[in-house]
């Protein structure tokens, strides 16, 4: 009886029979031999199945399987460099579980598809390889998560996602029906968790938050998961401390187990090598004075022309491209043409678009006012100027939420921060040191015209034994866009919801 196994235990198992059950990934037969590319969930494996007299029973219905049918598939184990994954199997059995409808072909083809019909089918696009390795990666990211917090003694606290009152700005809540009474889906577990460091001194939180941005920017989803440590007894710069070992001990973790991941994904692992404490530490009010220098000039000059020429490669690619694609080569030749093709011109648009911005960058860059908030075309000229993280402190009090603590030295600050990636990928972190002081507090409710009432039971960890604390919220699709590579956060998160997006 042969030991049914997964992929990625094939090494166990070397010249010996085994079953794999999984999925049709690709195939193609010629003659009296077939290749099946198997995928299982934990890796891809080559199965080699040739027409003799053992498997001349199934040898036809094989061939012929359609890309994602189910299979069980028996065979040798053999190691194989070459092949993918590094062993191959050579076939003595085939039972199909399900071929699928037939007259159905599976939707998503290797050919080319749209983002939005990708969208549409992200149920089953998330079976491709690309998606596999990010959302093996999202997983690691959130393992980490809570391995570091755990093992630093800190508590996880679960707060709840109906909250009565506003977390964050006000204009983002989602207002949901409470048998009769207005709630809001939990923008933040903040408030919550900082209830719970009064309790045991170092806490966090982890679940999914709510934000109606209207916004349909590459960094903004509608719900988002977030972790958000909170601790007693502590100043803005304890706060960075944690942030610092907290980000670094992930890129650690994804480095160690998904270096080849990263590679297949394009990203450079190089650069996430260099993300290595201290990490630049910058003052708003330095960041404003960075932006009116003559660096974001030079730095956006020089992609300008990098730009340019990358578009002009691309207009000659293009048309070259296009025509292998209509010409009499091989189909796969034609498929593979077309492809690309199609991502040339996606990335050919794209470019147009950022080639049209950057005189807008460069202009908001150097007429941005101290007070206003940075951009996220100003954010991403601070991180690019970086090849390490950047923390921006100390922002005008009067465009941060309410419960930042306000900075003794200048009291038109507050004690917060933002921790913006490098490579000009931005903000990953925002957090801060919390009001503690009851009059300053209040004061900062009423000017910000919340109800007090709302608040009264937050008040209540200002008469009661207050104590300077803080702490801040990571989003895990911007850090995970932010380690994979990605442009966009939505191949992030299994099922992303977007403004006007929420299907499947
Ligand atoms: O800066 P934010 O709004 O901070 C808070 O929510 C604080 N209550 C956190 C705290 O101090 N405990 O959000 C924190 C992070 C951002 O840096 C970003 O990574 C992520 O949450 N985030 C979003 N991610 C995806 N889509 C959105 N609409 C997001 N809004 C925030």
């Amino acid at each position: 009886m042969e030991t049914i196994t997964t992929i990625n235990r094939l090494r166990e198992h070397v010249g010996r029979t085994v079953r794999l059950r999984g999925w049709v990934y690709k195939s193609r037969a010629s003659g009296k031999i077939a290749f099946i590319i198997l995928r299982d969930g934990t890796g891809l494996c080559q199965c080699v199945l040739e027409k003799n007299e053992q498997t001349e029973s199934f040898f036809a219905e094989a061939r012929k399987l359609p890309q994602e049918a189910s299979v069980e598939i028996s065979g040798t184990v053999s190691a194989d460099e070459r092949s993918v994954g590094g062993h191959e199997l050579k076939v003595t059995g085939v039972r199909v579980v399900h071929a699928g409808d037939a007259g159905q072909a599976y939707p998503i083809t290797p050919k080319p598809h749209g983002i939005d019909f990708l969208m549409k089918h992200r149920h089953l696009w998330f079976r491709s390889q690309r998606q596999w390795h990010i959302l093996r990666i999202r997983a690691t990211v959130v393992d980490q998560i809570r391995r570091f917090y755990n093992d630093n003694g800190y508590v996880l606290i679960d707060t709840p996602i109906f909250a009565p009152a506003a977390g964050e700005e006000a204009q983002t809540l989602f207002r949901v029906d409470y048998f009769g009474e207005p709630v809001y889906l939990a923008q933040t577990g903040q408030l919550y968790v900082e209830a719970a460091c009064m309790a045991h001194g170092k806490v966090y939180c982890f679940g999914p938050t709510f934000r109606a941005e209207k916004s349909k920017t590459r960094r903004h989803l509608t719900e988002f998961w977030m972790v958000e440590p909170e601790l007693a007894f502590a100043s803005l710069d304890d706060v960075l401390d944690v942030a610092e070992d907290f980000v670094c001990s992930i890129v650690e973790r994804v480095l160690a187990d998904h270096r080849d991941e990263l590679t297949e994904l394009g990203r450079s692992v190089d650069e996430l090598e260099a993300v290595k404490k201290p990490f630049h530490r910058l003052t708003y009010s330095q960041v404003v004075e960075l932006l009116h220098g003559p660096k974001p000039k030079e730095l956006l000059e020089d992609e300008l022309e990098v730009k340019t020429a990358r578009a002009s490669e691309l207009d000659q690619k293009i048309p070259e491209l296009e025509a292998v694609a209509k010409s009499g080569a091989k189909q796969w030749q034609k498929d593979k043409a077309a492809a690309e093709a199609i991502e040339a011109r996606e990335e050919r648009s794209e470019l147009q678009e950022q080639l049209g911005n950057i005189p807008d960058h460069l202009e908001l860059a150097g007429n941005f006012e101290w007070g206003a908030d940075l951009g996220g075309s100003d954010e991403t000229i601070i991180s690019r100027l970086h090849d390490r993280p950047v923390f921006v402190t100390n922002y005008p009090k009067r465009i941060k939420a309410f419960y930042m603590r306000e900075d003794r030295s200048d009291d038109r600050l507050v004690e917060n921060f933002d921790l913006l990636a490098p490579q000009g990928f931005g903000e990953i972190i925002g957090g801060s040191a919390r009001e503690e002081d009851y009059d300053r507090l209040r004061a900062r409710i009423k000017h910000e015209g919340l109800p007090q009432e709302d608040y009264e039971w937050y008040l209540d960890l200002r008469r009661y034994g207050s104590v300077p604390h803080g702490g801040f919220g990571l989003g895990v699709e911007r850090t995970v866009a932010w380690l994979c590579g990605l442009k966009h956060i939505r191949e992030t998160i299994p099922f992303p919801r977007m403004m006007g997006k929420f299907y499947p």
